[in-house]
């Protein structure tokens, strides 16, 4: 039977990621309960001891979290600290008889979960260190290894990185977060998808018009600026977490769900986009930066004023595309993905767009049927459909039909990091995407990258707006305008 009960060794535990989302995701998991028999060991080159990790994370949590004293005394007395000099393979020596000591004290019978949040250069040297002194091998309990984002930076390095871990760790033991597969809501697809009548035999190129994800952020690059520069909204949000949601509107119900079954269908999908051509990246695909503006009354600094962010940077913080899936199910419907940062609104959410009908039978501008499923924030899901407007006549308007999670008070939602941590704990890799499924998503998307390489056109767009006016050029070539969503559902019909 698998177990949760393990030793959590997180290194780069002096971190942001660390504080700000894993140690409150297992606080969390211990405060309801889902934790029993654990520690958590932080890894990092700072001189700290128990004490003064204990200390941090504990302000860390009174910052985030709903707290009670002896809740946070009870979770802090579960986390330890190891100084090691990370790049050293004999430092690592310090891990082992730290990890036995732990593993007796909490009887964790030598099941250990590595997460590696740390820059991605260590994330081929953790491995080969671990390994040198027998700390992946699984003959005294499992062995698994988080690997965070990003995932490689182009096609080749992420082949280079796969090869790199899989010296020493088999797949089964590599666990690749992209946190949007832990959203409850984005699982919430699937379930939607395939557990109704309704919407399955709607659901293909003879009744869907097209699909349009979006992706928006409203806050800058922030305190990340020498991180984002190198990356860009291409590799941030849209290779990984936006093709993972892609996926999940496009597959094809798995043959039972588990990790393989499920993961099989999204690789398809990924092996089935359309490749990216000349003409494609040319005129189908939109990058965009964002300028100095001043937003509700405050100035707004451009994305090149931004701390380390270079004055002549050419890095995308916007990106549109329209790009196509091959297969019986979807040829020919086009799906228009969106992301950025600094748009008017922080709203993640998929619209799918019936076909009208055939003829209009009331008025000339008959309401579209739609499926607009949030993921965030306000998350819900609203079917909009035309209805007679009251009063003389047989004039139609849109109306809505709305489902929204804040109704299901007590249910108990996890986030995506607790959700994920928890199922990496117990062997589920269901949520993590599998190495095949990661490469033909870099291979997809190489065309652009190749094109950003070549000094592909950068639009600009002021802060506060829905990007470069050529994305809206984009999707107006087949006379459809993006929706511009305000980060909430419409309240009353
Ligand atoms: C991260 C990106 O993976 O996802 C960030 O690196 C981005 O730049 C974040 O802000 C968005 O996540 P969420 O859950 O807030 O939509």
């Amino acid at each position: 039977m698998q177990t949760n009960n393990n030793c959590i060794v997180i290194f780069g535990a002096s971190g942001d990621l660390t504080h700000r989302k894993l140690i409150p995701a297992l606080y969390n998991l211990f405060k309801f309960g889902r934790l029993n028999k654990f520690s958590v060991l932080g890894v990092a080159r700072s001189e700290l001891n128990d004490e003064t990790f204990r200390e941090k994370m504990r302000e860390a949590l009174l910052g985030t979290e709903e707290t009670t004293p002896e809740t946070l005394d009870a979770f802090c007395s579960h986390l330890y600290y190891q100084a090691v000099n990370t790049s050293d393979a004999a430092d690592y020596g310090k891990l082992v008889p730290r990890l036995e000591e732990l593993h007796t004290k909490y009887q964790t019978n030598g099941n250990t979960l590595y997460y590696m949040s740390t820059p991605p250069s260590l994330y081929g040297v953790i491995p080969e260190c671990l390994a040198a002194h027998g700390l992946n091998e699984e003959k005294d309990g499992w062995k698994r290894i988080i690997v965070e984002k990003p995932f490689g930076y182009d096609e080749k390095t992420a082949q280079e990185l796969d090869v790199q871990i899989h010296r020493f760790f088999e797949e089964h033991q590599i666990y690749r977060i992209d946190h949007y597969l832990g959203k409850e809501t984005v699982q919430n697809l699937l379930v939607l998808r395939f557990s109704n009548g309704l919407f399955e035999p709607l659901w293909n190129r003879n009744y869907i018009d097209y699909v349009e994800i979006t992706g928006a952020e409203a806050i800058g690059v922030e305190e990340r600026g020498g991180y984002y520069d190198g990356s860009g909204a291409m590799r941030d949000m849209f290779q990984n977490h936006l093709l993972q949601v892609l996926a999940m509107v496009a597959m094809e119900p798995p043959a039972i769900i588990n990790a393989n079954s499920m993961r099989d269908e999204v690789a398809k999908v990924m092996h089935s986009l359309r490749p990216l051509t000349q003409d494609d990246v040319e005129h189908n695909l939109v990058l965009g930066q964002y300028t100095a503006a001043e937003i509700d009354g405050k100035e707004v600094k451009g994305y090149l004023q931004e701390k380390g962010v270079p004055a002549n940077s050419r890095t995308e913080t916007f990106m549109a595309l329209r790009c196509e899936i091959e297969n019986w199910r979807w040829a020919g419907v086009p799906f228009y993905v969106r992301t950025g940062k600094r748009l008017p609104a922080r709203v993640t959410e998929i619209v799918i767009h019936f076909k009208t009908t055939p003829h209009p039978v009331f008025s000339q501008n008959a309401p579209e049927n739609k499926l607009i499923i949030r993921i965030q924030p306000d998350e819900a899901i609203s079917m909009r459909f035309g209805l007679k407007k009251p009063g003389a006549g047989f004039e139609a308007k849109e109306v809505s039909m709305d489902f929204r999670y804040a109704d299901l008070a007590d249910e108990q939602v996890l986030t995506a990091y607790e959700r994920l941590l928890l199922d990496a704990m117990k062997g589920d890799a269901t949520l993590f995407a599998r190495t095949d499924a990661v490469h033909a998503a870099w291979k997809f998307v190489q065309p652009i990258l190749d094109y950003k390489e070549a000094g592909g056109r950068v639009y600009e767009y002021e802060a506060g707006t829905w990007g470069p006016v050529a994305a809206e050029k984009l999707i107006a070539k087949s006379g459809r305008v993006w929706r511009k969503p305000s980060g909430k559902m419409k309240k009353k019909v």
